[in-house]
């Protein structure tokens, strides 16, 4: 595998959709990654996805890959607003135009909104068929592209629609983060920093160490940056596929994160800074839920310090309020019978699925904004 960084094996044997597949990541996978991309596209029949900003930039250079098939494409409106229902209809108005038969493959080539909405579509269409990923943002290379969730929003709520539907491959070529915007990288680090946060305090430590070089782009710390965060990801989710348990740590940051991007109408806030704002607020909760433990100013303020540090906000551009923020969360999905369930931590690297009341929320939130 010359070139090739690294690869990660992912495997849900546990899923309804079980699946083992590959990540292959570092600067040129999509060229050289062995099998190559073409070989996991079963069939005749391909359809790639994409945005109106990567698809100029990006798609001529998939299609080139692909030569012994037959090809189309959609392009999607760029934006999260666009993760919709009425966008999944333009890809399966795609694929009937197509006249796709059971074995066509999907490419998602975007970052997460395509990566969603894609793996949505595709575990729709006669009743699921196989899809790629290829995500061209940070975040979706540490997270989205990885672990099978699929979704699209509706006006009450982010990704309540969707399907656990996993990919049969993902390539994360670093090559493709040259174009992407300085604050799209750090709302990607968001997500990478979250895997230390919740479980892997050397991981925080490495990227306390390496942020300046990381946010330069440096191509073998980043790769490795990548490699630890998917690594994470799959460690968890072989474990808890279909989230159970243990992948709502994962979600660490994200409850409060969903109902800033909720309160921001979907285009105010990215979700990698969403999230980082919520990791903030779930450190000022549980110094709440634990004052005798060592949730104090050390850990909350590292926290802080790295997140300034990969230049993410600390707190929304836009008014909000306490008790707004409050009722978004309640639509979380992981409530059960209306009963919230969120992620705490006792420290960096210990994150475990608690309960807080509706005053202590409202505390964290006030010590935010
Ligand atoms: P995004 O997909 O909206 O991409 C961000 C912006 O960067 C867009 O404007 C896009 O066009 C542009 N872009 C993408 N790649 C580019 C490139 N290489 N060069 C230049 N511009 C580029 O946002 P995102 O942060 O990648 O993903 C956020 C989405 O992912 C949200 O919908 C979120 O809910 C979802 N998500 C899903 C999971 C999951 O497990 N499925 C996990 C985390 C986030
Ligand atoms: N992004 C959280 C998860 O995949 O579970």
């Amino acid at each position: 595998m010359s070139g090739l960084l690294h690869r990660v094996d992912v495997s849900t044997p546990g899923a309804s959709t079980a699946a083992n597949y590959p990540v292959f990541i570092g600067s040129g996978v999509l060229k050289q990654a062995v099998p190559a991309l073409e070989s996991f596209c079963h069939g005749a029949q391909v359809l790639v996805v994409s945005n109106s900003t990567v698809a100029p930039l990006y798609l001529d250079r998939l299609l080139a890959l692909l030569p012994n098939k037959a090809l189309s494409h959609c392009i999607l409106p760029d934006g999260e607003s666009h993760k919709n229902l009425q966008q999944a209809e333009r890809i399966f108005t795609a694929l009937s135009a197509l006249r796709a038969s059971r074995d066509v493959t999907l490419i998602a080539l975007g970052g997460g909104m395509i990566g969603d909405i894609t793996g949505f579509a595709a575990s729709l269409w006669m009743r699921g068929v196989n899809f790629i990923q290829v995500p061209t943002t940070l975040l979706a290379m540490v997270d989205s592209s990885v672990g099978g969730k699929t979704a699209v929003n509706l006006a009450a709520g982010k990704n309540l629609i969707g399907a656990f539907w996993q990919p049969v491959a993902v390539f994360a070529d670093t090559d493709l983060l040259d174009t992407l915007p300085a604050r799209e990288l750090s709302a990607g680090f968001a997500e990478v920093l979250k895997y230390g946060a919740i479980n892997d305090a050397d991981f925080f430590a490495w990227l306390e160490q390496n942020v300046n070089v990381l946010m330069h782009k440096e191509p073998t710390l980043l790769s490795e940056a990548i490699r630890r965060s998917v690594q994470n990801k799959a460690d968890v989710v072989g474990r808890d596929p279909l989230e159970r348990g243990e992948r709502m740590l994962l979600n660490f940051g994200h409850t409060f994160g969903h109902a800033l991007e909720l309160a921001g109408n979907y285009g105010g806030i990215l979700h990698g800074e969403a999230v980082a704002i919520g990791m903030l607020a779930a450190a000022h909760l549980s110094a709440q839920l634990h004052p005798n433990l060592a949730v104090d100013g050390q850990h909350t303020l590292r926290l802080q310090n790295l997140i300034r540090a990969f230049g993410l906000p600390q707190k929304p551009a836009f008014a909000t309020r306490s008790e707004e923020l409050l009722a978004h969360m309640k639509l979380d999905k992981k409530s059960l019978s209306g009963q919230l369930r969120l992620i705490p931590w006792r420290g960096i690297g210990q994150a475990y699925v608690g309960n807080a009341s509706d005053e202590q929320i409202l505390r964290a939130w006030a010590a935010i904004l």
